[in-house]
């Protein structure tokens, strides 16, 4: 582990990613009131939401998703571009993408209230995506058997620490307004549903001819045809998507392929101890 993560406000991330002075960039950002965050665990919808947030700014126009890679056109806060891209100077509108935990937000942050688009998904389906692309990522340490991993993962002993934790913090701000919360598997359900509702929330009320084109071009089958959006121009040793795809399935209930019986009841258990406290209405429930 030592050698590809290091330990930032209790949490493992990638080091080739996250060096230390990207963290420390993104510790003296300034937010703007009109910056728009897409924040998730990871393995929950970061990718999709590059390709829509970006639709509803431009009113449907695609040029922005055909020619610029979805890591620049939504990039991390905290990755080790953030200064070159000079993140900062970018014309209003931004939108960034970040896994940071609620706590790990910087004093910025709190004070300006950037509107936060929080994407959650059923952690069965979390761990089983992140099973597969921690097999074929190399600057992530190698996910072991399911079991191993499994262990890791109810720790959160991987990147971007506890999922439970992820979530639980970022409900803790669920009586804010400018914070939208949606889950993948309503998106799954109902994808033009899921785009109205956001464009709502950005106050960018837009035609239903115009969600219509948004949400085809975010259907899982085009977004993989999307060069710009399905990871094929970064370099095959740093993403092997010979032994696992980054567009893997795009489905709600994988897991079910995965988990054992053994396993499934472990997760359950923990599933429930760990969230015993939270009111919230999960999708997956
Ligand atoms: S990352 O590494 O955190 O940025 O990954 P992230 O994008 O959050 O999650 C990747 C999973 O999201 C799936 N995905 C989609 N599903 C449905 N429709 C669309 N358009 C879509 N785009 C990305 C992607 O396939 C990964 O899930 P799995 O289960 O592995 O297929």
């Amino acid at each position: 582990e030592a050698d590809l993560y290091d330990v930032y406000k209790g949490v493992f991330v990638p080091k080739h990613l996250h060096p230390p002075d990207s963290l420390k960039y993104y510790e003296d950002f300034t937010f703007r009131s009109d910056d728009v965050l897409i924040v998730t665990y990871p393995k929950s919808g970061t990718t999709w939401l590059q390709e829509i947030v970006p639709l509803i700014h431009s009113e449907g126009d695609l040029t922005p998703v055909h020619t610029i890679p979805n890591w620049d056109r939504v990039p991390w806060l905290e990755e080790h571009r953030a200064k070159i891209l000079n993140l900062e100077q970018r014309p209003s509108p931004r939108v960034f993408a970040t896994h940071f935990h609620y706590g790990m937000m910087n004093e910025s942050f709190f004070k300006v209230k950037p509107k936060v688009i929080y994407v959650m998904r059923n952690p069965k389906d979390v761990f089983t995506s992140s099973f597969h692309y921690y097999g074929m990522a190399s600057y992530l340490v190698n996910p072991g058997t399911a079991d191993e991993f499994l262990e890791k993962f109810l720790n959160g002993k991987i990147m971007f620490g506890s999922w439970f934790d992820h979530v639980k913090g970022w409900l803790k701000a669920k009586d804010q307004d400018h914070i939208f919360y949606i889950s993948y598997e309503e998106m799954i359900q109902d994808l033009k549903g899921s785009v109205t509702k956001m464009a709502q929330f950005l106050e960018k009320p837009l035609s239903p001819e115009v969600i219509e084109k948004i949400a085809e071009n975010c259907l899982f089958k085009n977004m993989k045809q999307n060069k710009m959006s399905n990871y094929s121009l970064v370099p095959e040793e740093f993403m092997n998507q010979k032994k696992s795809e980054f567009l893997r399935k795009g489905i709600s209930g994988d897991w079910k392929n995965l988990f054992t019986e053994a396993q499934t009841e472990k997760f359950n258990t923990v599933y429930k101890d760990k969230m015993n406290n939270v009111t919230f209405k999960f999708f997956w429930d």
